[in-house]
């Protein structure tokens, strides 16, 4: 097994600032960065916070920035980076750290709570339920999220603009409005709940102008923009702003 010094800047700090301090750690074949903060911490750092869990790419919980780019750090190998470059750790800069690498994603949880439930057809008991095979492949896709919320940290429309966070759902919660608005059986719309408008008035599908960030992170290659976004919001567009529609009206006016 080979091993090499490793140079690393680590963020250190909380919620009154904090500021990267420099490491060097040992790196041996075949490990990711989780590993070499969990050595930092054996080894030097003891009190240095870190969220993980299944060291599987599978909780979500071990988010981080890795220069500067939105990652895992239980799935992010070390061999991707040159023995020689000194690689930066940081909190997702989205969210307020609570600290060192621990941020607060609390944002996420009350934009989930913002979603209306899916609302079971009436006259069809659970295990009733008949889908078209394409329509289940669809959800599925959707349903691989790990809520790691790295597509919500990386998302221009909040990542430096905290005013924002109020109106705009994110990435992950728009895509869970597709995936309840494109459900078959989903029988919102019978109780006067229209997800295409709400994904417009209340979940700020408008803020997204679909520059795909969001899906280029994403662990899970969930194609979110292409799959839920873009669909969604050609769902939502309102027929008066089809030109189509507006062309109609034209001819019959004259
Ligand atoms: Fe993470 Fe992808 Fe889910 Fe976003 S959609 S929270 S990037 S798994
Ligand atoms: Fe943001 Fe993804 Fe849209 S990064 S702007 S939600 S395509
Ligand atoms: Fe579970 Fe990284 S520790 S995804």
């Amino acid at each position: 097994m080979s091993t090499y010094e490793g140079s690393f800047r680590v963020w250190r700090g909380d919620t009154g600032g904090g500021e990267l301090t420099d490491f060097t750690v040992a790196v041996n074949d075949g490990e990711v960065v989780l590993d070499v903060i969990h050595r930092l911490q054996a080894t030097q750092a003891p009190d240095l916070a870190v969220r993980w869990n299944c060291k599987a790419g599978k909780c979500g919980s071990c988010s981080a920035e890795i220069n500067g780019r939105p990652r895992l750090l239980c799935m992010t190998r070390m061999s991707v980076f040159d023995p020689a470059e000194v690689i930066t750790v940081t909190p997702l800069r989205a969210f307020p750290v609570v600290r060192d690498l621990v941020t607060d994603v609390s944002f996420n949880y009350t934009k989930a709570r913002e979603v209306p439930a899916f609302v079971p057809p009436k006259g069809v008991a659970p295990g009733e339920y008949r889908m078209a095979q394409i329509d289940v492949e669809r959800s599925q896709e959707f349903r691989k999220c790990i809520e790691c919320f790295l597509c919500q940290d990386t998302c221009h429309v909040v990542r430096d603009h905290e005013e924002n966070k109020a109106a705009f759902a994110g990435p992950r919660f728009l895509m869970r409005v597709a995936e309840l608005d494109m459900h078959p059986l989903d029988a919102a719309g019978d109780e006067g709940l229209d997800r295409k408008r709400t994904a417009q008035d209340e979940h700020g599908l408008g803020y997204c102008n679909i520059t795909k960030c969001c899906t280029e992170v994403c662990p899970e290659h969930i194609k979110i923009t292409d799959n839920a976004l873009i669909p969604l919001k050609e769902r939502a567009v309102d027929r008066k702003y089809d030109p189509l529609v507006w062309l109609g009206s034209r001819i019959r006016r004259r």
